[in-house]
């Protein structure tokens, strides 16, 4: 059922933890499943994201999506991170089952809601970027 990136993903989380002092903090949830995913971002003064951490409270699913995120952020900047969205988390995995699709788009949600959390801080635009709607939405936008 899971393709063996996601069982490694899931049982060898990369960047599980917290950053302190992040650039910004983005935390998502679903309401339906009550999974929690929290993803830190430390972002240098040229706008590149050196180090993404994650902190999930969630299914197997929702770990390997945290993490597959977070490798494919490290590195870009922020601008190229709004296109890790979850199809390219999910491809980047080898593919989800359908039902759990709606746990990589709380790692596409969380990366959002964190990049959103620096634009303000830094008083910054990043283009394309939407504000994030609720901390918890209800599930039904896969
Ligand atoms: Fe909800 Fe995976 S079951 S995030």
């Amino acid at each position: 059922m899971y393709s063996e990136k996601v069982m490694d993903h899931f049982q060898n989380p990369r960047n599980m933890g917290e950053i302190e002092d992040a650039s910004g903090v983005g935390t998502v949830g679903n309401a339906k499943c009550g999974d929690i995913m929290r993803i830190f971002l430390d972002i240098d003064e040229d706008g590149i994201i050196r180090e993404a951490r994650f902190k999930t409270f969630g299914c197997g699913a929702a770990v390997a999506t945290s993490s597959m995120a977070t490798e494919l952020v490290k590195g870009r900047t922020v601008q190229e991170a709004l296109q890790v969205t979850n199809k390219a988390v999910m491809e980047a995995l080898d593919g989800l089952p359908p039902v759990k699709v709606h746990c990589s788009l709380l790692a596409e949600e969380a990366i959002h809601a964190a990049l959103w959390d620096y634009a303000q801080k830094q008083g910054v635009v990043i283009q394309g970027l939407e504000k994030p709607k609720a901390d918890i939405h209800d599930g039904d936008s896969e």
